[in-house]
């Protein structure tokens, strides 16, 4: 059954299915202009018929990193591997770019662990996920989601901190 990148006609149903499971924060609230800009970003899973099965994004912050966001199956299509099948093509779409490392935050690390991701205990190794979307958290203090990555974990970052860097310690620690 068809994996494929996402086409601008697809965000519709991308952001309704994301943002279907933001109200209990099993995913970040993405609006609709931001899937919009970043729709090339998402892989789709279809079924054999052309039903919108579920979707994936891999965001790129450079060679050292990228992260799964947004990885979510419809209801009625669970447990068909297809979750699986996501994550497999943003891997090998990670490999096409050579980036080293990917890694993602969760509260299933179980459904990740299957494909080779390990736990990263530390979040200050992860500095950009963090000047990215951590700082500006509204769950910044009570952050109850597993690091996770795939692969060598990065020794630089490109990213700058938006608050006082005492923050974003206290945050790692
Ligand atoms: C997580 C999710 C994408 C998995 O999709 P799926 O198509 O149902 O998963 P698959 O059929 O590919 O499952 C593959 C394996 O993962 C396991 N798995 C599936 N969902 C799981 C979960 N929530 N927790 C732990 N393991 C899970 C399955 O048991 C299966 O294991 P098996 O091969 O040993 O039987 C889907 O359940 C979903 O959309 N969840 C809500 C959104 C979400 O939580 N996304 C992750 C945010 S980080």
């Amino acid at each position: 059954m068809p994996i494929r990148k996402a086409r601008l006609q697809d965000a519709e149903k991308v952001h309704a299915l994301v943002n279907s499971l933001s109200g209990d924060g099993t995913l970040l609230s993405r609006p609709f202009a931001e899937i919009c800009e970043n729709i090339r970003d998402f892989t789709v899973a279809e079924s054999s018929g052309g039903e919108f099965q579920g979707c994936g994004a891999l965001h790129l912050y450079g060679p050292h990193l990228a992260e799964v966001r947004s990885i979510v199956v419809r209801p009625e299509w669970k447990g068909c591997g297809r979750g699986q099948d996501l994550l497999q093509a943003l891997l090998e779409e990670a490999e096409q770019h050579g980036v080293g490392c990917v890694c993602l935050f969760t509260r299933i690390p179980e459904f990740f662990q299957s494909a080779g991701f390990f736990v990263v205990e530390d979040r200050a190794a992860l500095p950009d996920k963090i000047y990215k979307d951590c700082q500006v958290c509204p769950r910044l203090y009570r952050c109850d989601e597993v690091a996770m990555a795939h692969g060598v974990l990065p020794d630089v970052s490109i990213l700058g901190p938006r608050e006082p860097v005492e923050q974003l310690v206290r945050l790692a620690t």
